[in-house]
Protein backbone atom coordinates (compact mmCIF):
# COMPACT_ATOMS: atom_id res chain seq x y z
CA UNK A 1 0.00 0.00 0.00
CA UNK A 2 2.97 2.73 -0.81
CA UNK A 3 5.06 4.31 -3.27
CA UNK A 4 2.29 6.15 -5.45
CA UNK A 5 1.28 9.72 -4.84
CA UNK A 6 0.46 10.90 -1.06
CA UNK A 7 -3.41 10.22 -0.75
CA UNK A 8 -5.68 12.18 1.92
CA UNK A 9 -9.44 10.75 2.01
CA UNK A 10 -11.88 13.07 3.74
CA UNK A 11 -15.00 11.49 4.99
CA UNK A 12 -17.91 12.61 7.58
CA UNK A 13 -19.28 8.94 8.04
CA UNK A 14 -19.84 5.52 7.06
CA UNK A 15 -16.96 5.35 4.83
CA UNK A 16 -17.91 2.62 2.35
CA UNK A 17 -16.22 3.85 -0.37
CA UNK A 18 -13.00 4.88 1.64
CA UNK A 19 -13.10 1.35 2.44
CA UNK A 20 -13.22 0.24 -1.21
CA UNK A 21 -10.47 2.52 -1.70
CA UNK A 22 -8.39 0.62 1.43
CA UNK A 23 -9.42 -2.56 -0.35
CA UNK A 24 -8.25 -1.82 -3.71
CA UNK A 25 -4.91 -0.56 -2.39
CA UNK A 26 -4.48 -3.28 -0.26
CA UNK A 27 -4.84 -5.75 -2.93
CA UNK A 28 -2.21 -3.86 -5.05
CA UNK A 29 -4.50 -2.59 -7.69
CA UNK A 30 -4.79 1.18 -6.78
CA UNK A 31 -1.61 2.54 -6.23
CA UNK A 32 -1.08 4.83 -3.63
CA UNK A 33 0.04 5.80 -0.22
CA UNK A 34 -2.45 6.30 2.20
CA UNK A 35 -1.54 8.97 3.91
CA UNK A 36 -4.50 9.76 6.46
CA UNK A 37 -7.86 9.95 6.83
CA UNK A 38 -9.20 13.22 8.01
CA UNK A 39 -13.13 13.43 9.44
CA UNK A 40 -15.22 16.63 10.20
CA UNK A 41 -16.18 15.01 13.34
CA UNK A 42 -15.47 12.08 15.72
CA UNK A 43 -17.06 8.24 16.45
CA UNK A 44 -17.93 7.88 12.56
CA UNK A 45 -17.52 4.45 11.50
CA UNK A 46 -14.64 5.62 8.46
CA UNK A 47 -12.52 6.77 10.98
CA UNK A 48 -12.53 3.10 12.25
CA UNK A 49 -12.36 1.43 8.64
CA UNK A 50 -8.95 3.93 8.76
CA UNK A 51 -7.14 2.41 12.03
CA UNK A 52 -8.09 -1.04 11.18
CA UNK A 53 -6.17 -0.39 7.80
CA UNK A 54 -4.10 1.16 9.63
CA UNK A 55 -4.13 4.15 8.06
CA UNK A 56 -3.54 7.70 10.25
CA UNK A 57 -6.97 8.91 11.20
CA UNK A 58 -7.32 12.48 12.25
CA UNK A 59 -10.48 14.12 13.53
CA UNK A 60 -10.68 18.34 12.61
CA UNK A 61 -13.90 18.37 14.53
CA UNK A 62 -16.12 20.89 13.14
CA UNK A 63 -18.20 21.65 15.76
CA UNK A 64 -14.65 22.57 17.92
CA UNK A 65 -14.47 26.59 18.91
CA UNK A 66 -12.51 28.17 16.53
CA UNK A 67 -15.03 29.95 13.93
CA UNK A 68 -14.97 28.87 10.38
CA UNK A 69 -11.89 30.12 9.73
CA UNK A 70 -10.11 28.71 12.53
CA UNK A 71 -11.95 24.84 11.29
CA UNK A 72 -10.41 26.34 7.40
CA UNK A 73 -7.06 26.78 8.49
CA UNK A 74 -6.93 23.60 10.93
CA UNK A 75 -8.05 21.57 7.81
CA UNK A 76 -5.45 23.05 5.55
CA UNK A 77 -2.95 21.95 7.61
CA UNK A 78 -3.93 19.04 8.71
CA UNK A 79 -3.55 18.37 4.64
CA UNK A 80 0.22 19.72 4.68
CA UNK A 81 1.16 18.03 8.16
CA UNK A 82 0.30 15.04 6.37
CA UNK A 83 1.59 16.15 2.90
CA UNK A 84 -1.06 15.02 0.98
CA UNK A 85 -0.60 15.20 -3.31
CA UNK A 86 -3.92 14.18 -3.91
CA UNK A 87 -7.52 14.89 -1.96
CA UNK A 88 -10.11 12.54 -2.12
CA UNK A 89 -13.60 13.26 -0.98
CA UNK A 90 -15.87 10.58 0.10
CA UNK A 91 -18.86 11.57 1.67
CA UNK A 92 -17.65 14.56 3.04
CA UNK A 93 -20.00 16.88 4.03
CA UNK A 94 -18.45 20.37 4.70
CA UNK A 95 -18.00 22.92 1.60
CA UNK A 96 -14.02 23.54 1.58
CA UNK A 97 -12.09 26.14 1.68
CA UNK A 98 -12.24 27.99 -1.62
CA UNK A 99 -7.84 28.59 -1.58
CA UNK A 100 -7.80 24.81 -0.54
CA UNK A 101 -10.03 23.69 -3.51
CA UNK A 102 -7.35 26.30 -6.04
CA UNK A 103 -4.48 24.68 -3.92
CA UNK A 104 -5.57 20.99 -4.65
CA UNK A 105 -7.24 21.98 -8.66
CA UNK A 106 -6.42 19.20 -10.77
CA UNK A 107 -5.69 17.00 -7.00
CA UNK A 108 -9.03 16.73 -5.50
CA UNK A 109 -11.38 14.71 -6.91
CA UNK A 110 -15.51 14.22 -5.50
CA UNK A 111 -17.97 11.42 -5.89
CA UNK A 112 -21.69 12.75 -6.15
CA UNK A 113 -24.79 10.42 -6.00
CA UNK A 114 -25.96 11.63 -9.46
CA UNK A 115 -25.59 11.87 -13.09
CA UNK A 116 -24.00 15.36 -13.08
CA UNK A 117 -25.20 18.18 -14.34
CA UNK A 118 -28.30 16.85 -12.98
CA UNK A 119 -28.95 17.39 -9.18
CA UNK A 120 -26.14 18.82 -7.67
CA UNK A 121 -26.35 19.53 -3.76
CA UNK A 122 -29.01 16.86 -1.25
CA UNK A 123 -31.71 14.20 -1.89
CA UNK A 124 -30.45 13.18 -5.00
CA UNK A 125 -32.27 10.01 -4.90
CA UNK A 126 -35.60 11.69 -3.87
CA UNK A 127 -35.43 14.47 -6.08
CA UNK A 128 -34.75 11.76 -9.39
CA UNK A 129 -37.58 9.40 -8.13
CA UNK A 130 -39.74 12.46 -7.90
CA UNK A 131 -38.89 13.52 -11.34
CA UNK A 132 -39.80 9.78 -12.59
CA UNK A 133 -35.80 9.86 -13.78
CA UNK A 134 -35.75 6.25 -16.00
CA UNK A 135 -31.89 6.15 -14.50
CA UNK A 136 -29.45 7.50 -12.26
CA UNK A 137 -26.24 7.28 -11.05
CA UNK A 138 -23.29 8.77 -9.64
CA UNK A 139 -20.28 10.40 -10.90
CA UNK A 140 -16.57 11.17 -10.01
CA UNK A 141 -15.22 14.78 -10.60
CA UNK A 142 -12.42 16.98 -10.09
CA UNK A 143 -13.37 19.47 -7.82
CA UNK A 144 -13.65 23.17 -8.40
CA UNK A 145 -14.87 26.60 -5.77
CA UNK A 146 -18.82 25.52 -7.62
CA UNK A 147 -20.10 22.81 -5.76
CA UNK A 148 -20.73 19.87 -7.80
CA UNK A 149 -19.72 21.17 -10.86
CA UNK A 150 -16.31 20.35 -11.41
CA UNK A 151 -15.76 18.31 -15.21
CA UNK A 152 -17.04 14.84 -14.95
CA UNK A 153 -14.86 11.76 -15.25
CA UNK A 154 -16.90 8.70 -14.93
CA UNK A 155 -20.28 8.20 -14.71
CA UNK A 156 -22.35 4.84 -12.81
CA UNK A 157 -25.69 4.32 -14.56
CA UNK A 158 -28.41 2.33 -13.42
CA UNK A 159 -32.31 1.97 -14.84
CA UNK A 160 -34.53 3.38 -12.33
CA UNK A 161 -36.74 0.14 -11.79
CA UNK A 162 -40.62 0.20 -11.02
CA UNK A 163 -40.96 0.18 -6.88
CA UNK A 164 -37.82 1.21 -6.96
CA UNK A 165 -37.17 3.17 -3.39
CA UNK A 166 -34.77 6.12 -1.92
CA UNK A 167 -33.27 2.90 -0.19
CA UNK A 168 -32.80 0.59 -2.84
CA UNK A 169 -31.65 3.32 -4.99
CA UNK A 170 -28.95 4.43 -3.17
CA UNK A 171 -27.59 0.95 -2.15
CA UNK A 172 -27.55 0.44 -6.25
CA UNK A 173 -25.64 3.37 -6.63
CA UNK A 174 -23.36 2.90 -3.85
CA UNK A 175 -21.92 -0.30 -4.99
CA UNK A 176 -21.25 1.40 -8.46
CA UNK A 177 -19.22 3.82 -6.64
CA UNK A 178 -16.91 1.50 -5.18
CA UNK A 179 -16.05 0.48 -8.84
CA UNK A 180 -15.69 4.22 -10.26
CA UNK A 181 -14.56 5.94 -7.60
CA UNK A 182 -11.24 3.38 -7.17
CA UNK A 183 -10.72 3.66 -11.30
CA UNK A 184 -10.32 7.41 -11.52
CA UNK A 185 -8.09 7.84 -9.05
CA UNK A 186 -6.08 4.69 -9.90
CA UNK A 187 -5.80 7.01 -13.26
CA UNK A 188 -5.01 10.33 -11.40
CA UNK A 189 -2.68 8.30 -9.46
CA UNK A 190 -0.71 6.93 -12.35
CA UNK A 191 -0.83 10.25 -14.48
CA UNK A 192 -2.96 9.31 -16.51
CA UNK A 193 -6.11 12.11 -15.83
CA UNK A 194 -5.26 15.46 -15.53
CA UNK A 195 -7.28 18.62 -15.42
CA UNK A 196 -5.93 21.32 -17.96
CA UNK A 197 -7.52 24.91 -18.27
CA UNK A 198 -10.99 23.71 -17.14
CA UNK A 199 -10.88 20.43 -19.58
CA UNK A 200 -10.39 16.46 -18.29
CA UNK A 201 -7.32 14.91 -20.11
CA UNK A 202 -7.11 11.01 -20.36
CA UNK A 203 -4.35 9.60 -21.58
CA UNK A 204 -3.86 12.98 -23.38
CA UNK A 205 -7.62 12.66 -24.81
CA UNK A 206 -10.17 15.59 -24.33
CA UNK A 207 -12.51 13.77 -22.41
CA UNK A 208 -15.93 15.61 -23.39
CA UNK A 209 -18.27 13.71 -21.74
CA UNK A 210 -17.73 11.50 -18.72
CA UNK A 211 -16.50 7.65 -19.29
CA UNK A 212 -19.89 5.72 -18.41
CA UNK A 213 -20.16 2.42 -16.88
CA UNK A 214 -23.24 0.94 -16.41
CA UNK A 215 -24.87 -1.25 -13.48
CA UNK A 216 -24.94 -4.82 -14.86
CA UNK A 217 -28.20 -6.43 -15.56
CA UNK A 218 -29.16 -8.41 -12.59
CA UNK A 219 -29.27 -11.97 -13.21
CA UNK A 220 -32.06 -13.89 -12.83
CA UNK A 221 -33.68 -15.63 -9.94
CA UNK A 222 -34.11 -19.93 -10.77
C1 LIG B 1 -21.82 8.69 -1.25
O1 LIG B 1 -23.11 8.44 -1.71
C2 LIG B 1 -21.20 9.78 -2.08
O2 LIG B 1 -21.71 9.82 -3.38
C3 LIG B 1 -21.61 11.02 -1.35
O3 LIG B 1 -21.59 10.66 0.01
C4 LIG B 1 -21.81 9.27 0.15
C5 LIG B 1 -20.71 8.72 1.00
O4 LIG B 1 -20.94 7.41 1.38
N1 LIG B 1 -20.73 12.11 -1.70
P1 LIG B 1 -19.80 6.61 2.17
O5 LIG B 1 -19.53 7.39 3.44
O6 LIG B 1 -18.61 6.49 1.30
O7 LIG B 1 -20.43 5.27 2.47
Amino acid sequence: MSGGPRTVVLVSGDGSNLQAILDQAGRGALDITLAGVISDRPGVRALERATNALVPAVVVNYAAPGGREGIATRLTETLHELRADLVILAGFMRILPGALVEEYRGRMLNVHPSLLPHYPGLQTYRRALQAGDREHGATVHFVIPELDAGPGIIQYRVPVRAGDTVDSLRARVRRGEHQIYPRAIAWLAAGRLALRDGVVLLDGERLSTPVVVNEEPASPVK
